[in-house]
């Protein structure tokens, strides 16, 4: 699967969430408490509000609407049964990130 640049490292020292479009679509990248990144659709299952406008507390992303919360690593809405946010690919090299230009299947892992 094809890799793009997409951030640098720095870009979170002060944050830890951003939303990029990439192909029309709104995806979040995450820095999770213990400094790993993740990457997955940004808008809320329950009302598509931003969640990048959440906040994190270890692996889980809150929505700042009502509070909703996501597994970062799996993308698992844990609230009902909604469905999980999809994932997207993502590589740390050097300075810089790197995503995939599409969600990852039910079967893809993060590298
Ligand atoms: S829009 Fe996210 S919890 Fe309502």
């Amino acid at each position: 699967m094809e890799y793009i640049k997409i951030a640098k490292i720095s870009d979170f020292s002060e944050c830890r969430m951003k939303s990029f479009r990439i192909l029309a679509r709104h995806v979040g990248i995450f820095k999770a408490e213990d400094g790993s990144f993740y990457a997955m659709e940004s808008g809320c299952q329950h009302q598509q509000a931003d969640l990048t406008l959440g906040h994190i507390k270890g692996d889980v992303v809150t929505c700042y609407r009502h509070g909703w919360r996501y597994n970062l690593r799996t993308g698992e809405c844990l609230e009902g049964d909604a469905k999980p946010l999809r994932r997207y690919g993502l590589r740390v090299e050097g300075e810089f990130l790197y995503i995939t230009r599409g969600p990852l299947s039910e079967e893809q892992e993060y590298e």
